[in-house]
């Protein structure tokens, strides 16, 4: 069986972290997304992966190469026919990939930005059961706002889909990116143009009654909004915490620390006396924390260096981020890779500041440091 897994979008809404880093490479509990999704592929016989590639393709290319998890892994670029590269949407870079798809009977169809753990082969089974064209996972959501919406049939068709709906939502069953398509799905979309599968081909192939719905009930979290991606962190870290028990090779918490689980903390990571870390943290590989810090419900990416007395809450911290004394970072903030903040500046209440910048001052309040 193969599958395909749409990763090119910008992550627009994880900017600016996402302006060094594709989303897919954004990691829960220090892996990235992008693996627990391929593992996930290989427990159900999944073997070939096409990764639709856009934005940072070469990023993702460089971090996964040719296979991982036993599956074989090619790489399928956007690119239009006027110019080298560009997004083709999701209903485009699908097409892009009809050579490697065409030949199956059906493969699966995954949005790449979602932590989930829905039973892939429950929806295969469906799929092949109920005999139609296409096969999308719904998933129940308070907002369906935000997501592609559906009318499901007693019989489980889907009579209408809506992208987004701007008003009245037809339920609050959404599509969870999960998809079962026969290769007639190809027939449906035109070849070298940009394409939203969502808006043009499936509010098409519902009317003409071929598009099934089949609900799912297991974790499931778009990760693409920050509280979304903190809150999947948050989840995947707690059933982590018997595998992240020390002690990690190289990593080594100073007696006195206070580890509150659930923390995920990967290799080469020192922790300094009497700092707290957790509940919800994870510290990616190489970090340095110095003494008396205090970490709560925050991602901390690779090689970042934390010195004294400082504290984080409810934060992103990019790549190798170098974070003075008695610094404060609280609530939705991002701050990019690389990026140095000044002994004792404050940053609270979303402050985003962008790759490799110096902070010296402090800022508070959607302020963004560009
Ligand atoms: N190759 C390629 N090219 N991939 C793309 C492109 C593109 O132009 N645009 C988006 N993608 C990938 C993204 O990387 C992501 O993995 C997936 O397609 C979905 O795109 P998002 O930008 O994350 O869409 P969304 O979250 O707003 O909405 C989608 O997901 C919802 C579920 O979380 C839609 O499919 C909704 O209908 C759905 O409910
Ligand atoms: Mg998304």
């Amino acid at each position: 069986m193969k599958a395909l897994i749409l990763a090119g979008g910008f992550g627009t809404r994880l900017r600016p972290i996402s302006c060094t880093r594709p989303k897919l490479l954004f990691p829960i509990a220090n892996k990235p997304i992008l693996d627990l999704t391929l593992r996930r592929l290989a427990e159900s016989g999944v073997t070939e992966v096409i990764l639709a590639v856009s934005f940072m393709a070469d990023a993702l290319e460089r971090a996964f190469g040719k296979s991982k998890h036993r599956i074989r892994l090619h790489y399928s670029r956007d690119s239009l026919p006027d110019s080298s590269s560009a997004a083709l949407g999701t209903g485009g870079a699908i097409k892009q990939a009809e050579n490697l798809l065409r030949t199956e009977e059906c493969f699966f169809a995954l949005n790449g930005d979602i932590l989930s753990e829905a039973n892939y082969l429950k929806i295969l089974q469906h799929h092949r059961e109920k005999g139609r064209m296409a096969t999308i996972a719904l998933q129940r959501v308070e907002d369906p706002s935000r997501y592609g919406v559906v009318k499901l049939s007693k019989e489980g068709l889907i009579e209408e889909f809506v992208e987004k709906p701007t008003k009245d939502a037809p339920s609050n069953l959404v599509n969870a990116g999960i998809y079962v398509f026969n290769s007639e799905i190809f027939e449906y979309i035109q070849p070298g143009k940009a394409c939203s599968i969502e808006r043009e081909v499936f509010p098409k192939i519902s009317k003409e009654r071929k598009l099934l719905g089949h609900e799912i009930s297991s974790l499931w979290i778009d990760v693409g909004k920050p509280v979304d991606y903190i809150k999947a962190n948050r989840i995947w870290i707690a059933r982590q915490v018997e595998a992240s028990r020390f002690p990690l090779k190289g990593t080594d918490v100073e007696k006195n620390a206070s580890i509150q689980q659930p923390v995920c903390i990967d290799e080469n990571v020192g922790i300094g006396k009497n700092s707290e870390i957790g509940p919800n943290v994870s510290i990616g590989r190489g970090c340095l924390i110095g003494a008396d810090v205090r970490i709560q419900g925050s991602i901390i990416f690779p090689s970042v260096e934390i010195r004294d007395q400082t504290t984080i809450t409810g934060t992103i911290i990019g790549e190798g981020v170098k974070i003075g004394e008695k610094v404060t970072i609280g609530k939705g903030c991002l701050i990019g890779d690389r990026v140095t903040i000044r002994d004792g500046v404050r940053l609270v209440n979303n402050v985003k500041v962008c790759p490799y910048r110096e902070v010296s001052s402090n800022a508070s309040r959607g302020q963004c440091v560009i």
